[in-house]
Parts: C-alpha cells; sequence; structure tokens
C-alpha cells in the first residue's frame, strides 16, 4: 500500500467524518459560478458534502479510501475518486471550481489552472512557513516541502487573476497556524472582483487590500 494512503487512513480513523467546511469556502463559494466542482486531496469530505449541498456536482480526490468512505454515499452530487495526486491528471477545461484545502502538491498548480473553464474560480489555502513556526501533530504537515513558503501563492498561477490573496495565522485546534490563502479566477476579472474588492476593504483579516501579496 502506498505509504501516504497507510498515513492518512490510520489519521482518518483517528478523526473521523467530517462536519464544518472549511472557513475559506464558505466564505467565497459565492464567487463561484453554479455547475462542477473539484475538491481536490478532499480528506473527510467536510468541503465536497457542503458544495454538493451548494448544488454543485463534486469530483472529490483523496489517496485514503478511509475518508472517502466517509462521505462517498452521502449525496448523489458527490462523485469519490480514491487517486494518487502525485500522478492524477486533471480534465482540462471541466471546472467551476476548484478547492484545494491543506494539501500542498506543487505538480499539480499548471494543471489546477488548465483544470477551470474560463471564468472558473479558485480557492486554495494551506499551511505557510513562517520562521518560528513548528507545525503540531497531527494537524499540520510534518514536511518543510509540505508548507507553502512566503509569497509563493502570489506566483503559483500566472494564468489566473487573484480576488484575494492574503497570509495570516488562523484558529487551529492548538495555536493559531500561519496559512496562505488565494482566491483567484481564471482570466479576467468581471464584476466579481468588484464586489470583492469592496468586502475585503471592510474585512479587518484581510488587511483592507485586494491582493495581501506582493505579485510583481
Ligand atoms: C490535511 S488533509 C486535508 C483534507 C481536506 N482537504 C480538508 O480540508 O478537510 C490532507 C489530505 O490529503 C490527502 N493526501 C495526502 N497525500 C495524497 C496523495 N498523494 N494523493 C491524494 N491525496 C493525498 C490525505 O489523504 C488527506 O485526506
Amino acid at each position: 500500500m502506498h505509504p501516504d494512503r497507510l498515513k492518512w487512513n490510520r489519521k482518518h480513523r483517528l478523526t473521523g467524518p467530517g462536519s464544518k467546511p472549511s472557513a475559506a469556502v464558505a466564505q467565497h463559494v459565492h464567487l463561484a459560478r453554479p455547475g462542477r466542482a473539484l475538491d481536490l486531496a478532499a480528506g473527510n469530505g467536510r468541503n465536497a458534502l457542503f458544495l454538493a449541498g451548494k448544488g454543485f456536482a463534486v469530483d472529490s480526490v483523496d489517496i485514503s479510501d478511509v475518508g472517502l468512505r466517509m462521505f462517498a454515499n452521502r449525496h448523489e452530487n458527490v462523485f469519490a475518486l480514491c487517486a494518487n495526486l502525485e500522478t492524477y491528471e486533471i480534465t482540462a477545461n471541466r471546472y467551476n471550481l476548484v478547492i484545494n484545502i491543506n494539501y500542498l502538491n506543487r505538480r499539480l498548480f499548471p494543471y489546477i489552472q488548465e483544470g477551470l473553464v474560463p471564468g472558473g474560480l479558485l480557492i486554495f489555502e494551506t499551511f505557510l512557513n513562517l520562521p518560528g513556526f513548528e507545525p503540531q501533530k497531527p494537524f499540520s504537515p510534518e514536511h518543510l516541502n509540505h508548507l507553502l513558503k512566503p509569497n509563493e501563492l502570489a506566483f503559483a498561477f500566472p494564468g489566473l487573476t487573484p480576488l484575494i490573496c492574503r497570509e495570516t495565522k488562523v484558529p487551529g485546534p492548538g495555536d493559531p497556524y500561519p496559512s496562505a490563502l488565494l482566491v483567484a479566477v481564471k482570466g479576467e476579472a468581471d464584476l466579481r472582483v468588484k464586489k470583492t474588492e469592496h468586502l475585503s476593504s471592510t474585512d479587518p483579516s484581510s488587511g483592507g487590500s485586494r491582493c495581501g501579496c506582493k505579485r510583481k
């Protein structure tokens, strides 16, 4: 068995089925057009079930069959795919929404872009390596390679227009941990951006700017 499957099967058995979706997904899903969504590293399905409840048809990919079994049959619009994202091929031009929460696989960056239809939305949030940050098991990745570098997300998707890009500490089961968030749209931003700019200027956690990361 693949070592990642072994490791994550064990973790998912311990933590059990998901309940609340990620705050980033819940707060920004309204910026996506309805249709087909892709949940990368879907875990125990907390986000996939939330998106299905919002009317999306959700392809949910994860290496852990234990995690997938916790939600695969809980909504008719959730399609669970047990696959290794180290080699998985994302179908081009298919998704109105791609989410990637608390998982990092840099190989996927260009394929995520291609997988979005024009106007499609990406919500990408994961752990960030800041000086002094010590990941806490079992909630944070142990290896530095699984952590974003400061400002990395701002450059990762050159074909997308960022609506929100910020690096901040978010509440966790232990101490707040550093995390980076990118919400971006494929191609030119449309009216949704104006709405986001307005929202972010009143949102203290965003620092009041449209894109908090530095993009050259
Ligand atoms: C921290 S969990 C995040 C789960 C989910 N995105 C969430 O926010 O609840 C990381 C997930 O990545 C999955 N994963 C790790 N390595 C993987 C790989 N090579 N291929 C596919 N999934 C993988 C694990 O099984 C686990 O469910």
